[in-house]
This record gives C-alpha cells, sequence and structure tokens, in this order.
C-alpha cells in the first residue's frame, strides 16, 4: 500500500479496518476448527452422528459470522470513504511499524489471534469429547433421551457409555449418521420427533461390533436361577413366587457343552427369520442353517406367501435382549418389586391392585400424573400410617418407568427375552411353526426344554424343590399354554 497515492487502492479494503481484521481471524479459525474436527472425526475408531452438527453446522456457522464482520467493516470503511474521500488516510487502518502505538497494537492483535486460535483447537477437542458422553446423550438432549437415560441408570450397563451400543464406524455409516446427527438436532429444536420413538432402532451398529466387544458370544454360561417373585392383585396381595432354573448354556463345544437358550449363538447355526410387523412380534417363517449345513424352514399355517419376497434378518443378540439398557418395567413388575423389598407396605388391603390401576391412568404428563396419584391414594388409604410413604413409592415408580410426554413406557417397547407379558420366545417356540413335510416344530417347545421349574408358590411351598421340574402350577390351575400374554399384559391379567 502506498500511502503517498492520493486515491485509495481497490483491494485490502478488509484489511483497512480491525473489525474486518477480526472477522478474518473468525472466519479462519473455523475453517481451521473445521478441518481439526474433521480429521478427528475421519481418524477417530468410531463415527460420532453429533460430529456432524459441530462440523457442518457450527462451525460454518462461525465462518458466516466472519464473514459478515468482514462485509461490515469493508461497508463502514467505504461510508467513511465515501465521507471523507479527500482523505482516505485519516480511516484507513494505517500500520506504521514505526509507531510504537501501531507496534503494540499490532503484537496485541497477533496474539490474540494466537491465543483465540488455540482456544477454538482446545474447545474443539473438548466438545468432541462431551458429544460422545453419556452426559451429552442423556442430560443435554434432555426431553427426547429421558426415558431411555432414565431406564439406562437402572439397567446393568448403566456404567457403559451410549456411544458403545449406538454409534456407528466404517465408511458408510459416516455420512447416514452425520445426516441423522443434524436431523436430531433439528427434530429436538422443533420439538418435531417421533413420540415415542420408534423401535426397533433402524441403524443400531450389529451386535458383532457392539455387545460381542464385551460380552464373547462362545462364552459358556450353564444355568441361571432365578427368583419370579410376584403378588395377586385380590385384598391380601398374596405372594407368589416362581423359582427357575434357566437353560442358558453356551454356543461353542470348546467352552462347554453346546445347547440351552444361548445355542443360537453357536458360531454355526445361523437362524434367519420374516417379521411381519414393523416390532417384529409376529414372526411367521423361520429357516435354521446347522452347523453340518443342513437347512430346515419352519412357517406357521397361515404363512403362505414366497420368502423371497421378504427381508430376512438373521438372529443376534438383539433379537432376545433388546432391552440391555433401556427397560421400561410393566407396572405389575415394578410394583411387586417395591412390594417384595418392602418399600411398599404388603399388609394394606388390595395395596397392589390400588397402586396399578392408579400407575396406568391415561395422563398427559409427569405433573399431572404424580398430582393425581397423591389425590388417588389419599382417598383410597386416608387413615393409614404408611400413606406418605406409599405415595412417594407409587410417585418414584411412575417417574422411573412412565414418561407420558414420550408415549414411553412397557407399553410403547416390548420385551423379548421372556414370553409372559410380550410373545419374546414364542413367537418362534410355540410348537406352531411346522417344517415343509409337517413332521417337525421349532425344537424347545415344551415348558422345561428352556428351564426347569425348581419351585413354585410361597412360603413353605417354595422349598419343595424338584430337580427334574415342577408343572407350572398356575394360581389355581395348571397350565400349559403357549399364550401368556393373551392374557398377561404387564397391568392386570385379563381372566
Ligand atoms: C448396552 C447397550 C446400550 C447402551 C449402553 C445404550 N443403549 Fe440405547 N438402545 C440399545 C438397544 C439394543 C436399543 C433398541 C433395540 C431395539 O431396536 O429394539 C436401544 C434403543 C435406544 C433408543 C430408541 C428408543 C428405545 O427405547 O428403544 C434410544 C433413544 C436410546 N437407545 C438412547 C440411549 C441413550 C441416551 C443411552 C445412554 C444414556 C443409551 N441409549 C445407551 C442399547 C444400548
Ligand atoms: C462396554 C462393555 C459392554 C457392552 C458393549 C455390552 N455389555 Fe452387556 N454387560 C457388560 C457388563 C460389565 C455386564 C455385567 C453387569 C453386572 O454384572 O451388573 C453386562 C451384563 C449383561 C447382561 C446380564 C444382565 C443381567 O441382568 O445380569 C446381558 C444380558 C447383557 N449384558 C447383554 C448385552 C447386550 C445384548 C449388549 C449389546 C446390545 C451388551 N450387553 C453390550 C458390559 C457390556
Ligand atoms: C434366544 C435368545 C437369546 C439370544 C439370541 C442371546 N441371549 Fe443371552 N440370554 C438369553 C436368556 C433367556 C438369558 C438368561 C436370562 C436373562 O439374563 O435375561 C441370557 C443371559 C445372558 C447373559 C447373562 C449371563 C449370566 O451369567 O448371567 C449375557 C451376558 C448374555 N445373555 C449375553 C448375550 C449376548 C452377548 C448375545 C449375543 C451374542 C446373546 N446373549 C444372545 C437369551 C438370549
Ligand atoms: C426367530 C425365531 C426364534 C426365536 C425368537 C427364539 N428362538 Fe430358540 N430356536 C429357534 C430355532 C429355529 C431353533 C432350532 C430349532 C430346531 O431346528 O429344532 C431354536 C432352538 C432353541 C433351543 C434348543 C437348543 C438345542 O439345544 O437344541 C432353545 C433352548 C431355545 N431355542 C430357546 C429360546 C429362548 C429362551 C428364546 C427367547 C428368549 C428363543 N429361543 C427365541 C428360533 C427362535
Ligand atoms: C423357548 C424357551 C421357553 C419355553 C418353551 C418356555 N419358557 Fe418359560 N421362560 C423362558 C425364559 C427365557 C424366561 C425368563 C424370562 C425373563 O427373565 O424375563 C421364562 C420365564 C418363565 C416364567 C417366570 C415368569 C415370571 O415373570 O414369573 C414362568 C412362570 C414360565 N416361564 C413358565 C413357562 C411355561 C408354563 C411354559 C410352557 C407353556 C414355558 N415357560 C415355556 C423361556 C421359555
Ligand atoms: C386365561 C388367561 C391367562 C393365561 C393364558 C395365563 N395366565 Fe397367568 N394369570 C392369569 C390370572 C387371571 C392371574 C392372577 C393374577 C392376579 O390375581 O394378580 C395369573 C397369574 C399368574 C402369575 C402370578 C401373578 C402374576 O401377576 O404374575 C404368573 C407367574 C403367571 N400367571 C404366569 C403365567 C404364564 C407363564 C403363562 C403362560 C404359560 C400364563 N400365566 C398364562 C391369567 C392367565
Amino acid at each position: 500500500m502506498r500511502l503517498d497515492d492520493p486515491s485509495p487502492p481497490r483491494r485490502g479494503r478488509v484489511l483497512r479496518n480491525w473489525l474486518g481484521l477480526a472477522g478474518m481471524v473468525l472466519a479462519a479459525s473455523a475453517v481451521f476448527a473445521f478441518l481439526f474436527l474433521w480429521a478427528m472425526d475421519f481418524f477417530a475408531s468410531q463415527a460420532n452422528p453429533y460430529m456432524g452438527i459441530l462440523t457442518y453446522v457450527v462451525a460454518p456457522g462461525f465462518f458466516t459470522l466472519g464473514l459478515l464482520l468482514i462485509g461490515l467493516g469493508s461497508w463502514i470503511d467505504r461510508r467513511q470513504s465515501r465521507k471523507s474521500a479527500a482523505d482516505w488516510r485519516a480511516h484507513v487502518l494505517h500500520i506504521d511499524l514505526s509507531r510504537q502505538r501501531d507496534r503494540r497494537m499490532l503484537v496485541g492483535f497477533g496474539m490474540a489471534a494466537v491465543v483465540f486460535l488455540l482456544i477454538t483447537a482446545i474447545g474443539s477437542n473438548n466438545t468432541y469429547h462431551y458429544t460422545e458422553s453419556t452426559q451429552f446423550c442423556g442430560v443435554a438432549c434432555h426431553e427426547p433421551m429421558k426415558p431411555e437415560y432414565v431406564a439406562y441408570l437402572d439397567s446393568p450397563h448403566a456404567r457403559v457409555a451410549c456411544v458403545d451400543c449406538h454409534v456407528g464406524s466404517g465408511a458408510s455409516a459416516y455420512v447416514s449418521s452425520k445426516i441423522n446427527g443434524v436431523h436430531q438436532l433439528y427434530c429436538t429444536l422443533t420439538g418435531n420427533m417421533q413420540r415415542p420413538i420408534k423401535t426397533p432402532v433402524k441403524n443400531l451398529r450389529p451386535a458383532q461390533e457392539t455387545c460381542e466387544q464385551c460380552h464373547w458370544p462362545q462364552k459358556y454360561v450353564g444355568n441361571v436361577d432365578r427368583t419370579y417373585t410376584h403378588f395377586l392383585a385380590d385384598e391380601t396381595n398374596t405372594a407368589f413366587s416362581v423359582h427357575l432354573s434357566l437353560k442358558v448354556g453356551g454356543g461353542s463345544p470348546t467352552y462347554g457343552q453346546v445347547g440351552g437358550v444361548h445355542w443360537h449363538m453357536n458360531l454355526g447355526n445361523k437362524v434367519e427369520y420374516i417379521a411381519s410387523d414393523e416390532r417384529r412380534q409376529v414372526i411367521p417363517w423361520v429357516r435354521f442353517t446347522g452347523t453340518n449345513g443342513v437347512v430346515t424352514e419352519y412357517r406357521t399355517p397361515d404363512f403362505k406367501d414366497d420368502p423371497a419376497k421378504h427381508t430376512l434378518r438373521t438372529m443376534d443378540c438383539i433379537d432376545c435382549h433388546n432391552r440391555p439398557a433401556h427397560r421400561f418395567l410393566a407396572p405389575n413388575d415394578a410394583t411387586d418389586r417395591a412390594i417384595e423389598a418392602g418399600r411398599i407396605d404388603r399388609s394394606l388391603p388390595w395395596v397392589k391392585s390400588n397402586v396399578v390401576a392408579t400407575l396406568i391412568q391415561p395422563y398427559r404428563t409427569e405433573a399431572e400424573a404424580l398430582k393425581s396419584i397423591e389425590k388417588t391414594l389419599n382417598a383410597q388409604y386416608k387413615n393409614a400410617p404408611q400413606l406418605a410413604s406409599l405415595v412417594k413409592e407409587t410417585q418414584a415408580i411412575y417417574s422411573r418407568s412412565f414418561f407420558p410426554e414420550m408415549k414411553a413406557d412397557w407399553r410403547a417397547y416390548p420385551d423379548n427375552s421372556g414370553h409372559k407379558d410380550w410373545p419374546g420366545c414364542f413367537r418362534c417356540h410355540d410348537g406352531q411353526h411346522k417344517s415343509a413335510d409337517g413332521k417337525r416344530s421349532i425344537a424347545a417347545s415344551n415348558c422345561n426344554s428352556c428351564h426347569t421349574i425348581l419351585a413354585q408358590g410361597a412360603g413353605a411351598e417354595l422349598e419343595k424343590v424338584n430337580l427334574n421340574g415342577h408343572t407350572f402350577f398356575h394360581i389355581d390351575a395348571p397350565n400349559e399354554d403357549f399364550s401368556c400374554n393373551n392374557c398377561h399384559t404387564g397391568a392386570f391379567p385379563k381372566e
């Protein structure tokens, strides 16, 4: 720039005031942050969908802001030069290194720019890690993720980060996950989201990349001992427990006998199926390919379609363990647990039935529900000394398992790992799925093939252990029926 020139130079307007310069630093930092974030994400082992928000929304946002500042600087400059065209030098940013003031300002500006770039780098790095944290997923995105977050905190995986199960890796997952992240941000900001969020989650990472990173499928589990304690919906809240030995077994001869529930996971076995509904609750066709290559197709009598017209799914962990981190307890189970633990006093008449009844009313918001629960129980147990604790516990159950704002509770999310309240195992193991010649049905279709009922009932009855397995004694009559969920829905069973 020649200062003795009488007319202002055409180029370099941007550099002629501090605002424009600041804009340039901002824009440059944004470009820097963009490249930095992009590289970090590119080299990371797992693609993070929320990085898309930073890389493609926030960084370009700052870039645009920088450009606006530059524009503004240049506009101010132009106005001033029009006002005093005579002496453009008066307003031009005129850096004269021989002047101490200019030197100081330049050094100051340079230092500020470097610090700013540094902060951008640190900030981007920290934000990057923040978007991978459970805090970000569960708390920052508060409303839509609240149900899953609350259930997660109560789950065996409460110490596993959300991204370990949810965030995909690989080049193909990359772009779609970016779009998905930005889309989710948009939906959250506009409140325009699915309520409840639909399952099965379509872009969930395959079990091999998630579950099997921590649980090796060949592991021999053997028998798992479980007791399910229930209280009936009668005046005395009669206790009824089932003590099962679940034959989980294993899928690899190297580590134990192959068989049991985890037989499906035998590396050589392949089970594929067709679901006729979106939630995969109705399975009319199953194909099993054994270790020896023998293929058997099973179908229910009403399925006459050509399987080639449908999409097949290969069974993996999630077909049984579909709620490993977000199990919304059914009101029956939640209330049974509270009574068993003594948090709800079993001596209150009809307490099981009344608590479940007040939990399942159609409420619009959590606040409305908590108020209404209090009012109902106050009326029902006016004089009981346990009233306050009963109200508190019932409200706590509600807040843990019901999310009316997101329409999320046990009704929205079936649990496939059993067969009582949802079809679960009986989607295939109901004795109705027959091979083409009609001679075979899927194995493990009697009451003692997946578990042995060691004991059942209450008190002294529970001590009558039968290692060969009792016949299931259903309250007042034996029941060997494969449609438990026709009556059991998680709230009151239908008679
Ligand atoms: C142990 C693995 C695991 C962890 C950890 C995990 N999830 Fe999930 N999540 C799943 C599975 C499996 C599904 C759904 C399965 C299906 O398709 O039915 C799911 C489903 C969801 C859904 C869809 C709605 C629903 O309830 O099915 C949301 C939202 C969700 N998870 C959010 C989160 C958040 C937020 C975190 C962390 C606080 C988290 N998840 C941690 C495994 C996990
Ligand atoms: C980051 C490691 C990790 C990942 C990923 C993971 N799990 Fe787990 N899982 C664990 C740990 C640790 C436990 C034991 C928790 C305990 O004992 O309380 C566990 C426990 C379990 C249990 C037993 C639950 C119970 O009630 O005792 C099941 C079933 C299970 N995981 C299934 C899954 C499935 C299905 C997935 C994939 C969607 C998965 N896990 C992903 C670490 C993991
Ligand atoms: C056919 C259904 C089914 C499939 C498929 C399945 N599981 Fe299981 N699994 C069960 C059942 C049933 C139990 C015992 C009850 C429970 O914990 O829910 C169990 C138990 C477990 C346990 C707890 C074991 C213990 O010591 O308490 C873990 C961990 C587990 N499964 C992991 C997995 C993983 C990982 C996969 C995929 C490689 C898988 N399961 C596939 C049904 C299945
Ligand atoms: C998608 C269909 C499907 C679902 C759902 C399913 N299974 Fe299976 N299961 C099969 C098929 C197919 C076989 C092989 C049967 C055959 O060819 O006789 C099998 C075999 C078994 C076996 C016998 C293993 C052996 O030693 O021969 C057990 C036990 C079993 N399943 C338990 C379960 C349990 C428990 C659940 C629910 C948590 C479940 N299955 C869910 C399809 C399914
Ligand atoms: C295909 C395997 C399979 C078959 C066949 C099967 N069950 Fe089960 N059953 C399970 C599994 C798995 C669980 C554990 C569910 C859980 O932990 O959520 C279970 C749980 C139960 C429970 C305890 C549930 C509770 O909440 O109290 C009872 C009772 C029961 N089964 C009875 C039966 C009866 C009766 C039959 C025969 C009609 C039968 N089962 C057949 C796999 C099976
Ligand atoms: C015809 C309807 C019907 C069918 C089918 C049915 N139940 Fe029940 N079941 C009931 C009723 C009614 C009760 C009593 C509930 C109460 O008073 O709280 C009950 C109680 C129970 C209980 C103890 C209390 C509770 O709430 O859990 C268990 C466990 C149970 N049933 C398991 C099963 C299993 C497993 C199957 C399938 C093999 C099954 N039931 C099939 C109607 C049915």
